[in-house]
């Protein structure tokens, strides 16, 4: 039998304050259901200048190689995936390699193509792995962002900042990915994209969500076909979705995964040469979403889009609040990037799931956060990404964080412990 390969350990790194998204909409002078129904948030987090995308970076993977157990001398391969990096030369993956003190005899870079970066990287990880060059070593791979739109864009409500660290092995703890069964989408588009020099994305919110829907349309079939034709799972009974326990999709915002879902069973009924019935089949999706795809996203809900960490936001959700009840269990994943390229992979929870996600600390992690104002949230908006001495919040301990302290010699520098 193949040795499994995929996620072994995760590591989680948000920024230290959010917002309430029902206070936001008041301030905006929008209904709060727009926000909290329409758009499904709950909180969004809060990135200032000193939390840039390698100090979110550092901290993931620090805290992902601590609930690994596995020895640093044995990372062969490290990836950064990330669209908001700090440098047009010097990759994110470097500075982290520094900041964590890794070995000196491996590879280092980072992937971009918006969100789907952090999959690339995985997909590198995995089949560097497959392939026998790890030559027994692993790899980490580190998803990192921070989602910026702007105040009073139609986007704000979607913003967020944070980054997941995963640990990609043989015989991992977390995932076993089904080598070689996805399916992939690409097509050249101006959905979203973020020209040189802005911090702020430009968007065609609308469009964009058409482009994922037709990306998740092609990426789920080509997943299918393979998935059916390698025996993961069967090819007659049923909507061949409703054989995955669970689907994790890429979440700009909670609705998304909805319609994203909605999409999968609607190619699942086409192909299947049913009718599409708008009422009785958006019931149906409606309880399917509950059961499927609704348990994933429980984090995405409070802390927003982290870009290409927003996949593996859902799956740590996911895997937080049900590993133990899903073991040996088959989930789909689908990332996408706008611009845009896209994947749809699928992967198996493994056995010591619940003891693993568990070493995340997750619910530790959100409750350390500060609520703030909208005021102290637009006052940090607005600050110059090279102003990063706003003070921590009171309740917050900076031990183990790394930081942002400043540009000298036309190099950045961060404090880390
Ligand atoms: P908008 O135009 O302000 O909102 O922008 P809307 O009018 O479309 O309303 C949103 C939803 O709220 C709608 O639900 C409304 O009906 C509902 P829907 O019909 O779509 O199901 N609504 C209400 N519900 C309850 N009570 C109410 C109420 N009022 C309205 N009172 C938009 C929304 C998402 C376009 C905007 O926020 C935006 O541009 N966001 C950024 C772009 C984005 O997230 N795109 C997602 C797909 S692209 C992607 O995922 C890639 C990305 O992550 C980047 C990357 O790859 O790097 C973005």
């Amino acid at each position: 039998m193949q040795a499994q390969i995929g996620i072994h350990a995760l590591g989680l790194a948000i920024p230290r304050r959010y917002v309430d998204m029902e206070a936001l909409a008041r301030a905006r002078g929008v209904e709060p259901a727009k926000y909290t129904q329409g758009l499904g948030a709950r909180e969004m987090a809060v990135a200032e200048p000193g939390e840039d995308t390698v100090a979110l970076a550092a901290l993931a993977a620090r805290r992902a190689l601590a609930a690994s157990g596995i020895d640093r001398e044995r990372l062969g391969l490290l990836i950064v995936g990330t669209e908001t990096g700090v440098d047009h030369s010097k990759p994110v993956a470097s500075f982290v390699h520094g900041l964590l003190g890794l070995p000196q005899a491996m590879r280092v870079y980072d992937t971009q193509h918006a969100c789907y970066g952090g999959t690339a990287g995985v997909m590198a990880a995995v089949e560097w792995i497959a392939s026998g060059a790890a030559d027994g070593r692993v790899a980490l791979v580190i998803c990192a962002d921070i989602a910026r739109y702007g105040l009073r864009t139609p986007g704000e409500p979607t913003q967020g900042a944070g980054a997941v660290a995963l640990v990609i092995a043989n015989d991992p703890a977390l995932l076993a990915i089904d080598v070689g069964v996805s399916g992939a989408a690409s097509s050249h588009v101006h959905d979203f994209w973020r020209p040189l020099g802005r911090r702020e994305a430009q968007v065609d919110g609308h469009y964009s969500v058409q482009c994922y829907l037709d990306a998740v349309s092609t990426a789920y079939r080509g997943w299918r076909r393979r998935a059916i034709d390698r025996g993961l799972i069967a090819a007659t009974g049923g909507l061949a979705s409703e054989r995955l326990a669970r689907l994790c999709y890429h979440v700009p915002f909670c609705r998304m995964a909805r319609k994203a879902h909605v999409q999968v069973r609607r190619c699942d009924l086409e192909d299947a040469g049913a009718p599409w019935e708008a009422e009785v089949e958006d019931a149906a999706a409606l309880v399917a979403h509950g059961v499927q795809v609704e348990p994933s996203l429980g984090l995405c809900a409070r802390i927003g889009n982290i870009y290409t960490g927003s996949l593996y936001l859902g799956l740590a959700g996911l895997l937080d609040a049900q590993a133990g009840s899903l073991v040996g269990q088959r989930i789909g994943l689908f990332s996408y990037g706008s611009g845009c390229t896209s994947e749809f992979f699928s992967g198996v929870v493994a056995p010591d799931a619940a003891a693993q996600i568990a070493a995340a600390n997750i619910a530790e992690i959100l409750a350390a956060r500060e609520r703030i104002t909208i005021p102290e949230y637009e006052r940090i908006m607005v600050l110059p990404p090279t102003a990063p001495l706003v003070p921590w919040p009171s309740n917050a301990s900076d031990a183990g964080d790394f930081r942002f302290v400043g540009v000298s010699n036309h190099q950045r520098q961060y404090a880390g412990r």
